[in-house]
């Protein structure tokens, strides 16, 4: 990078500063608007949301409960209608229901029929306002998919003896999707959407015996007895115990089309089953599909697949149908990074090596591809169903929880959102090393790699990454190069969006200097590579999720505003305001217009 030059496209706005605000905070000459909250209507026959008369039939007609991925995908050339796609990734049952009436202990049946109409996804349509925001409006289209949608499990492991459990003996019909973190929309109009972490609604894994089931499910986080939820008691399913396999029907990319509202949704096994943050598409020089994805856990792996069959252009119910089957049958990779500075110069403090940067090279391995088994001990169905022990075997790079993962429509390079990883460098786990630079992150990295020629079918690339996050005036950051004192401090990057001129947008959780989580812009090209700005905040307790940047309207998702102070003191009334319990709910930006609105970033 030379020196920063005249302010980007995109990302020319004055910078909202950190704060610890119960409020959405936007730049000067930004408007906002709530899109749709917790309990809003989706469905006709919803009831008025009532805090205090919550049923779970009534959520199943109303948007969900802690919105995390936001997909906008246009019905017109204008974008004037558009369906809006989110997931409901879980429920703070402590935060959901009124104060004294949830006992963690002993949940009734109708609060955990509550929390499982609370999960899921919803579409519904959204309508531009010509002055800015967004209208949900009813609609044909308008759907809640629950724990009780009934999905259709595709791809090499459907019908496995892996997955058939009493109620489904064909191991191809699976009920419900769950904690639906971020996701993508593909390049044919539908979502796809990662189950991240499945785990905690399992009960009594520790009750397992046989040494070989008893390792995968610790490999996967399952231990103990009862689940934090207690929904084993009012449905065996989610007792590891008395259903073995109901497990492995948790863990995948779940494929949506909000386009036909009466489609079966898709459990998309080729694509590995782990604690999918999200996934997304890059089409190969050849036309096929290449999906990455990220396992969000710490010293867990970064994935790719790549489809055998050609994508057909465009989002008919013709090529949705031909480029959804295309995810059922390739080659499932993960990756190794290797640092092109000597190890010695990576000393865990965050510290440049001599040659300036944190970069090198990297490939791909293959797990596996259809059938056909790459990893020694593991049958193909078995690198599908147990994807985390597959790459343990073939040397991945154990990333700093990998998140979002998603590539520049403009340069082409992708991105990955590494959030944390406190654990780096503890006693008995993995030390830093170039791709992962500091021994206890606590603010996270971005990393940026290039497929070989640019195609995302290559088993070879570069990577370097492009910020190590955290205050800018702290030794151990790196902002791409940009001087550090013209820069917004960043933490736990999460996940991320483009906005169209190419430049990264990326949502935090977990914000650790303090002050609440946000969304940022960052160039990542020319002078002002680096040069990280922070566009909102979002109120005490949330996180930021599901970022959709356009050239006119910028949507974010507040997920659990005042998380965990439970709801008789609520930390945050946002966004309702008074004394009202906080809702999880989606914010339209947009820049004030003499007609209309602006154009995002630009002056
Ligand atoms: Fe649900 Fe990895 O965040
Ligand atoms: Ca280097
Ligand atoms: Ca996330
Ligand atoms: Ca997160």
């Amino acid at each position: 990078p030379g020196k920063p030059g005249r302010p980007v496209p995109g990302t020319d706005f004055d910078p909202v500063a950190p704060n610890s605000a119960d409020a959405v905070t936007i730049p000067d000459g930004y408007e906002q608007e709530i899109v749709i909250r917790w309990g809003d209507p989706v469905l006709p026959g919803a009831p008025r949301f009532d805090f205090n008369k919550q049923t779970a039939a009534g959520q199943a007609k109303q948007f969900g409960y802690n919105n995390d991925f936001v997909g906008l995908i246009p019905q017109d050339a204008g974008g004037w209608r558009n369906l809006l796609v989110v997931n409901h990734e879980y429920t703070t049952e402590t935060d959901m229901f009124p104060a004294g009436t949830y006992d963690a202990n002993n949940p009734t049946e109708e609060q955990v029929k509550i929390a499982w109409a609370a999960h899921g996804l919803s579409v519904v349509q959204a309508v531009r306002d010509p002055r800015g925001g967004l209208k949900v409006v009813p609609s044909r289209y308008n759907r809640r998919i629950t724990m009780d949608t009934e999905f259709e499990v595709r791809g090499p492991a459907a019908g496995s003896e892996y997955l058939k459990t009493s109620a489904d003996p064909t191991g191809r019909k699976v009920l419900g999707t769950q904690n639906n973190c971020a996701g993508g929309v593909t390049p044919w109009g539908t979502v796809l959407s990662g189950e991240e972490n499945f785990n905690q609604y399992f009960a009594n894994a520790g009750t397992v015996t046989d040494p070989v089931a008893a390792a995968r499910l610790k490999r996967y986080g399952l231990s103990g007895a009862a689940s934090t939820r207690k929904w084993e008691r009012f449905d065996k399913r989610w007792d590891v115990a008395q259903e073995a396999n109901e497990v492995h029907r948790f863990g995948w990319v779940v494929e949506i089309d909000p386009h036909d509202p009466n489609s079966k949704p898709v459990k998309h096994t080729a694509l590995g089953r782990f604690k999918h943050e999200a996934a997304n598409i890059k089409i190969t020089k050849d036309n096929r599909v290449a999906v990455y994805s990220g396992d969000d856990e710490r010293f867990d792996y970064i994935y790719k697949f790549v489809s055998k069959g050609k994508y057909k252009k465009g989002t008919s119910a013709y090529a949705r149908r031909h480029n959804s089957a295309l995810l059922d049958d390739g080659t499932l990779y993960v990756a190794k990074f290797t640092g092109d500075s000597p190890a010695s110069e990576i000393d865990g403090t965050g510290k440049l090596p001599s040659d300036g940067e944190f970069d090198g090279y990297g490939e791909w391995i293959p797990l596996a591809s259809g059938n056909e088994s790459f990893v020694d001990g593991f049958t193909a169905e078995e690198v599908y169903v147990f994807t985390r022990l597959a790459a343990d075997k073939v040397g991945a790079t154990k990333m700093d929880r990998p998140e979002d993962i998603e590539a520049n429509p403009v340069n082409g390079r992708v991105y990955a959102a590494l959030t944390n990883n406190s654990d780096r460098g503890a006693a008995g786990k993995a030390g830093a090393d170039e791709p992962n630079p500091r021994n206890g992150n606590r603010n996270g990295h971005v990393l940026e790699w290039e497929e070989h020629r640019g195609d995302a079918a290559s088993t070879k690339f570069s990577w370097r990454l492009l910020l190590v996050c955290g205050d800018p005036a702290t030794a151990d950051t790196y902002f791409g190069g940009f001087p550090k004192d013209q820069v917004s401090p960043i933490s736990c990057p999460d996940n991320l969006a483009f906005d169209p001129y190419g430049n990264l947008w990326i949502s935090t959780d977990g914000n650790a200097l303090g002050s609440n989580d946000g969304l940022f812009s960052v160039p990542v090209d020319g002078p002002n590579r680096g040069q990280v700005k922070q566009f909102l905040t979002v109120p005490v307790g949330a996180e930021t999720c599901g970022p959709v940047v356009t050239d006119d309207v910028v949507l974010v998702a507040v997920q659990h505003p005042g998380e965990g102070a439970g709801a008789a003191n609520p930390e945050s009334h946002w966004p309702d305001g008074g004394s009202a319990n906080p809702r999880p709910s989606i914010v339209a930006v947009w820049k004030k217009g003499r007609s209309g609105a602006g154009k995002i970033g630009v002056r």
